[in-house]
């Protein structure tokens, strides 16, 4: 299996083999359907579909050379593009010895195939681009192991598919296992141990991870978790939150797996800040999936950041995905969780559009957004006041006296509630301290009847609320 002969089946299921090399010549073709379902969301311009994808490909050092629009009526089940776009694009490729054309769109097996064909060039789709940029960036066990299965996925449905489209054209005699079996069917058999081997190994990190987890819990500290559509900002503000060192760059995906860091805010209070990978459009089905434990944190989360880059022209369509994607993994605001807006990067408005975003950022009430910018500093005092509010709002510290004779009330108390500190004394009262959500402590309240103190509302909260 370590042999680096390229004919070893072996050697061609790596899925940390890049299928495209940094510096590749890639013409970037962003297609558009004419007709969009109502369903699909808020509209997004050609323009800004196009210059994200050209993004996602300078992301993994791909030299774009050129990209295109193009408008389509309809989805051809052959080549995905009408015959006179393959034409067109087939002369550009060879006018530009161009070897890579990503098209931003999901592609069939068979699409894909009959346009490298057309082409004479390598075709990938936005899945495949997307796993390679996350193969790149992938930096924990666990976010590796996800991309690499989830690659693996991604090449065994294709496998799949071209195996039952041959065995097809061959008239569909059962063939399996024995010497006539094809390349394709060991190669995804191949495929399949693999992946089979590697669902043990994530497993495992899992339930390590849960175990770390379970122990973070018992520290005292709140969890703020900063979501956001890739590129908001998120990086450039969790440094400036934390004066940490992360990789911020002007590039998507800079960060894949979640990174913790300790955040003091202003009162005093210590929480858990934590960055997560961007999100984007049109995520395909399995990457959600595969990428749902590094968004684990997002789910455990006390306050919740959604940075926004309110300069952008699809600020509205990013939020509108941002919020699908945080539905769909039962993410909401509630008497446990806040969601913060943070419209991020207002240094780039002139001063009208600055003046109308300030006025709108007013209006909400309680859900208001808080408007800065993470690269001048500008409002990140006032979000910092605004989490510590949010925190202490959701969170309670209450002390209880537990009677001697009530030993099934202290392992209740520790079935559900964080216990920060427990001490008997010599009539063997045992004295519980807990920080407890809202909910929990009204619960708390029920089972202990008087016996529970919460401590009185901090000045800041009153303040600031
Ligand atoms: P992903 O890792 O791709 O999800 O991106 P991210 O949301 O972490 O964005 P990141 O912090 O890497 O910032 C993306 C780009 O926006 C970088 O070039 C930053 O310098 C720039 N940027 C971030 N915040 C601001 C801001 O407040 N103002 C301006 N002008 N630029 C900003």
């Amino acid at each position: 299996m370590t042999s680096s002969n390229p004919k070893d089946p072996a050697n061609r299921i790596d899925a940390h083999e890049l299928e495209v090399a940094s510096g590749t010549r890639t013409y970037v073709v962003a297609p558009v359907l004419s007709h969009r379902s109502a369903e699909s969301g808020p509209a997004r311009s050609p323009e800004a579909k196009r210059e994200e994808a050209v993004g996602l490909a300078a992301a993994i050092d791909l030299n774009v050379v050129g990209s295109v629009v193009v408008t389509l009526a309809e989805i051809r089940p052959s080549t995905y593009l009408g015959k006179g776009k393959v034409e067109e694009i087939k002369a550009i490729v060879e006018a530009e010895e161009i070897t890579l054309v990503l098209m931003d769109c999901a592609l069939s097996p068979v699409q894909q195939r009959n346009l490298e064909k057309a082409w004479g060039a390598k075709v990938i789709d936005r899945t495949g681009l997307i796993l390679e940029i996350f193969g790149r960036r992938a930096r924990t066990k666990e976010g590796t192991l996800q991309v690499e299965l989830a690659h693996l996925n991604y090449q065994k449905g294709r496998l799949v598919r071209s195996w039952t489209h041959l065995e097809r054209q061959r008239g569909g005699g059962g063939f399996l296992g024995g010497p006539g079996e094809t390349q394709i069917e060991s190669d995804r058999r191949l495929l399949q141990d693999r992946i089979v081997k590697l669902e043990r190994e994530l497993e495992q990190v899992k339930r390590t991870r849960a175990l770390h987890r379970a122990s973070r819990r018992k520290v005292p500290y709140p969890i703020v978790a900063l979501v956001g559509y890739t590129n908001a900002g998120k990086s450039t503000l969790f440094n400036r939150l934390t004066r940490a060192e992360v990789l911020a760059e002007d590039m998507l995906f800079a960060t894949l797996d979640p990174t913790l860091r300790a955040l003091k805010l202003p009162h005093g209070t210590k929480a858990i800040l934590s960055d997560t990978v961007g999100f984007i459009s049109e995520l395909p089905t399995m990457l959600v999936a595969a990428f749902r434990a590094t968004l684990e944190e997002v789910l455990e989360a006390d306050v919740i950041l959604h940075v926004r880059d309110i300069s952008h022209g699809d600020t509205e369509a990013q939020a509108a995905d941002v919020q699908n994607i945080l539905q769909g993994l039962g993410v909401e605001t509630n008497a446990e969780r806040a969601i913060i807006e943070v419209w991020n990067k207002v240094d780039l408005l002139d001063a009208p559009a600055r003046e109308a975003l300030l006025t709108a950022s007013r209006r909400d009430g309680d859900g208001r957004p808080v408007v800065v910018s993470a690269i001048t500093g500008e409002g990140v005092d006032h979000l910092l006041e605004r989490v510590e509010a949010a925190v202490a709002a959701g969170r309670l510290t209450l002390t209880i006296d537990v009677p001697p004779a009530d030993g099934a009330g202290l392992a209740w108390l520790h079935d559900n509630c964080d216990v920060l500190e427990r001490e008997t004394d010599e009539e063997g009262v045992t004295h519980v301290t807990v920080r407890v959500a809202p909910a929990r402590a009204d619960q708390v309240r029920r089972r202990f009847g008087l016996t529970v103190i919460g401590p009185p509302e901090p000045d800041f909260v009153r303040k600031i609320g």
